[in-house]
């Protein structure tokens, strides 16, 4: 089975206005052949690579982790689906296999474990009537530490969100958790147990890249990063706020190349064992229960890979 969500790769015009962001963002960076790469604190593998095309940002792709078994029964899906294997598009961090889905999308497989990140005990709060935290301040210095501890989930534009959900259910095995009304929106994780959603799907005219999606251990994290990536100047794109769909609390952050990267905390966790069903939300519920900035702006949902 489709274990995790290992990578992201970008295709960008400059690494080092990549290598600002990213950092700034929180993760730590090394220097590939021809590539940058990210992850977060005590992660085993990357989470963001950054390669220079020289033209304007484009998705380039997505790496997820599987297991022997799971390795062999897509081998023979896209063997009896006719799709090819591809090589290598890199020099560095290039292990695997490597086809297409539907949308032209290039998807990587590599065999490896599930790597959680490392538990940790929540803060102590006082409930109405139920006072968990007793002679102590509860608000943390601003010195705090905001730093995200894994790579959650990436959202891509798709022309054809069915066909999409189709491919990745049939092929990878993963599992449908909830859609947004007329086809507009899917959202899947993988089986053995899973955050709501790995990897989700938005109606576009064209594929292309939404945004990558990195927990957080509290809101007060998340807004004192938001803070950290204003003062070095980039923009605010929507939040915080909370989702229906995944139910996580959010801010996203406009990359340098119009893309997004999000914070997220909270988000729904489904067992394997879980007989969840999705739901088909409307827009607005499901894109948020409230942000405080509103419903989102227009360009939310603007794909700007599409031409
Ligand atoms: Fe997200």
């Amino acid at each position: 089975m489709v274990l995790s969500l290992q990578r992201v790769a970008l295709g960008i015009p400059d690494l080092k206005v990549g290598a600002d962001f990213y950092t700034t963002f929180g993760m730590n960076m090394r220097e590939g052949q021809d590539l940058l790469a990210f992850r977060c604190d005590n992660r085993p593998h990357d989470e963001i690579v950054l390669l220079e095309t020289g033209q304007d940002r484009k998705f380039h792709h997505i790496t997820f982790a599987i297991d022997e078994a799971g390795f062999n029964r897509v081998v023979a899906k896209l063997k009896d689906r006719n799709i090819e294997r591809l090589p290598s598009p890199l020099a560095d961090t290039g292990e695997g296999i490597w086809f297409h889905d539907p949308d032209g999308n290039l998807v990587n497989l590599v065999l490896g474990e599930r790597v959680d990140v490392v538990a940790e005990q929540p803060a102590s709060a006082n409930h109405p009537g139920l006072r968990g935290r007793n002679n102590e301040r509860g608000c943390p210095s601003r010195d705090m530490p905001a730093r995200p501890r894994r790579l959650g989930h990436m959202i891509l534009f798709t022309p054809n969100v069915p066909r999409q959900i189709s491919f990745y259910v049939d092929v990878l095995d993963m599992k449908l958790s909830d859609t947004i009304t007329d086809d507009y929106g899917a959202f899947l994780r993988t089986r053995g147990g899973s955050d709501h959603h790995v990897l989700g799907f938005l109606n576009s005219p064209a594929p292309g890249f939404h945004h990558a999606s990195f927990e957080m251990g509290s809101i007060d994290e998340t807004e004192l990063g938001a803070q950290r990536l204003f003062g070095k100047g980039y923009r605010h794109a929507w939040g915080p706020g909370r989702h229906g769909v995944g139910s996580n609390y959010f801010h996203y952050f406009r990359d340098p190349w119009n893309g997004m990267a999000e914070y997220f905390f909270d988000i729904d966790f489904i067992t394997d064992d879980c007989p969840w069903e999705a739901v088909d939300w409307t827009k607005k519920d499901g894109m948020f229960l409230w942000s405080a900035d509103g419903p989102p702006p227009k360009d939310f949902g603007q794909n700007y890979e599409a031409v």
